[in-house]
């Protein structure tokens, strides 16, 4: 499996695979990979003749540096993990910070048309920016086709489908479906900090946003969320940050239910100092 850790040598080796006519899809990673990642890069890799696989541990979307530095970094089992999936057919492009910042670690700014301003946009300051930074850089030296992002960051999702549509970038952003452990938990990197009781009580984050769509089908938008901001209140280790029902476009949160819009509902829980979020589509 080719691992590249330096820009230049990953770009001759990308015009090389580009001059092939292969098509490129790619799947950006922060690292601690598992298989929720496996699952968009097996998309990437039925779609396309090779995928590229980032891992990188961006320190401008950060907002807590605590978190930054506590961010599992797992290469080895990384690749481990990206050998079962296929050995000919994978690039790693794993680069140094000051690969892709130079000796200046700060974001650019970007306007995504109010997306950003919802939900995590408001709880994590700059995060989007940083973002939107690392994936116009990302996508800017892997030139890919086609480019997979998982629906646990829907919000993340949008974002990117619109930094896209506004520099007019030709990748084509996929979605992907929510991978969930046996009992519910979305997948997700920072899963691996939990302490145990908290892996043990983290279900039931997926198990109210199942109830949460159920009466979503008989109550208001506004109910629905009282009920469930109760169920947090009396749950001794999960802490909500927000629980959120939001128009799946525009991700503004809903007033008053029209059939003809489409709904999300978006949550965001402490467990610990480990920050979980999570989703579901409602209708
Ligand atoms: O979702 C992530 O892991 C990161 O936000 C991404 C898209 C790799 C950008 O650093």
């Amino acid at each position: 499996m080719k691992i590249f850790k330096n820009k230049a040598d990953f770009r001759t080796y990308l015009d090389a695979v580009k001059s092939d006519k292969k098509s490129l899809g790619f799947v950006p990673t922060m690292g601690a990979l598992h298989q929720g990642h496996a699952s968009l890069i097996e998309k990437g890799l039925e779609q396309n003749d090779m995928v590229v696989v980032s891992v990188f541990v961006n320190p401008t979307q950060f907002d807590n540096r605590e978190d930054l530095i506590k961010y599992p970094r797992t290469l080895e089992d990384d690749v481990q993990l990206l050998k079962k999936i296929s050995k000919d057919q994978i690039v790693v492009f794993a680069p140094t910070v000051a690969d892709i910042y130079g000796d200046n670690v700060i974001s650019e700014s970007f306007s995504y048309d109010g997306l950003e301003h919802e939900m995590e946009g408001k709880f994590r300051d700059g995060h989007f920016d940083g973002v939107g930074t690392i994936i116009k850089r990302l996508f800017n030296i892997v030139k890919p086709d086609r480019a997979y992002f998982g629906e646990k960051d829907f919000q993340q999702l949008m974002i990117i489908k619109k930094l896209v549509e506004k520099l007019d970038l030709p990748v084509q952003v996929i979605g992907c479906k929510i991978h969930r452990d046996e009992d519910g938990l979305a997948m997700s990197s920072r899963n691996t900090r939990l302490k145990p009781e908290y892996r043990l009580a983290a279900p039931f984050i997926y198990k109210t946003l199942v109830t949460a769509k159920e009466k979503f089908g008989t109550i208001s938008a506004n109910k629905v969320t009282e009920w469930v901001e109760q169920q947090f209140e009396k749950h001794d280790l999960l802490e909500l940050e927000y629980f959120i029902i939001a128009n799946s476009e525009t991700l503004k949160t809903v007033k008053r239910k029209s059939k003809y819009n489409s709904y999300r509902a978006f949550i965001a829980v402490y467990a610990d100092d480990i920050r979980l979020i999570d989703n579901i589509a409602l209708n």
